[in-house]
């Protein structure tokens, strides 16, 4: 089979397109040929060395795909050879043959192709895992998204106003902040022109947001906290301002708040297929409904790898960046 392999630690350069052996399902796995597969920030990470697979997970890159059932393992009896399916991986999607658990796959949300599939495991299961089954986003609710044009946030931004929440969102330019308008946000906030705890305030009339989901990490921790509601729940799923800050506990006490951190690659398969299931009954139905589009700016073939990852790494892009085999 034909899979991106990395050579080393560093640049989109280390990514290099190899032949390797089949890989065949075990009890309770299912194989795919894989029809596609998309790019995520954390497959940057991985390609620099900074984060490695969960123990026993392929070191190739990949964190979802689209394709058709090649072969199935002892004990799958709902997936036959054939079958169209996408799936949330922890590694692996960057190649022409994956196998994961079969709890990881879902039928492919209706109306949509095996190429536009691939574009939405990892921020359907990411967004409706945290968003709500962790934070319990309801209608009426406030929910705050930071960088609501990139992959995670497109999506949030959607599933969050079908679910009846009032979204606010930050993105970098203006062109950016039109399109997270034209997804749903209410309110937009540039991140490098305006204080998102001032505009928060002062668009909920001082209540805060009641849910935040932040890609941030430690820049963000002390104004987050101050731009919650009481009750209100910050989840923090990405670092890219840094892992290490200060937290005013006493701050969150008087608003009674919580703040989360979660990982969705690193949890056991039973907990992923409980989500791949959720999401599937849940978010699927808003995609077949188009309340729920997917946002994509490039479709490009593997052999383009390299290309892909210097177009994400130079945040240009707004949504996903597909990959073809
Ligand atoms: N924990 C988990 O399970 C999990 C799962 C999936 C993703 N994630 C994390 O989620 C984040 C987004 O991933 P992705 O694949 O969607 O990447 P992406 O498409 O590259 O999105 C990155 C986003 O960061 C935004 N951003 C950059 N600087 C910012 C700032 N100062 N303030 C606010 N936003 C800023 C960008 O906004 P502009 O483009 O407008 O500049 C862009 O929307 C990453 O941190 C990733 O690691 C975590």
């Amino acid at each position: 089979m034909l899979t991106v392999q990395r050579t080393a630690d560093g640049g989109p350069e280390v990514l290099h397109l190899m032949e390797t052996d089949d890989e065949q399902p075990g009890p309770g796995e299912v194989a795919l040929d894989v029809a596609a597969t998309a790019v995520n920030r954390a497959d940057l990470l991985q390609r620099q060395g900074h984060y490695p697979p969960p123990p026993g997970v392929t070191e190739v890159i990949g964190l979802e795909c689209s394709g058709t059932v090649a072969a199935v393992g002892e004990g799958v009896t709902d997936w036959k050879v054939g079958d169209e399916a996408c799936a949330l991986l922890a590694g692996g999607g960057y190649a022409s043959r994956v196998v994961c658990p079969v709890g990881q796959l879902m039928p492919l949300p209706p109306g949509t192709d095996l190429v536009t599939a691939a574009a939405l495991p990892e921020t359907a299961c990411t967004v409706w895992s945290n968003v709500f089954m962790v934070a319990g986003l309801q209608a009426g609710d406030i929910f705050l998204v930071h960088g609501g044009a990139g992959g995670i946030g497109t999506m949030a931004i959607q599933v969050a106003a079908a679910a009846g929440a009032r979204v606010i969102t930050t993105a970098g330019s203006a062109e950016k902040l039109a399109l997270c308008r034209e997804l749903g946000a209410a309110v937009t906030i540039d991140y490098h022109e305006q204080d998102f705890v001032e505009e928060v305030k002062a668009a909920t009339d001082g209540h805060g947001a009641d849910v935040i989901l932040d890609n941030m990490g430690a820049k963000y921790l002390g104004r987050n906290v101050s731009a919650l509601a009481t009750e209100g729940r910050l989840v923090v799923i990405g670092m890219q301002g840094g892992s290490r800050g200060e937290l005013d506990l006493g701050k969150l006490l008087v608003k009674r708040g919580a703040v989360i951190a979660t990982s969705l690659r690193g949890r056991p398969a039973d907990e992923k297929a409980r989500i791949c299931a959720s999401v599937a009954e849940h978010v699927w139905p808003l995609v077949g409904a188009g309340e729920v589009r997917p946002i994509i700016e490039r479709t490009m073939p593997l052999t383009d790898v390299v290309a892909a990852h210097e177009l994400m790494e130079s945040g240009a892009h707004s949504g996903k960046i597909v990959l073809t085999l």
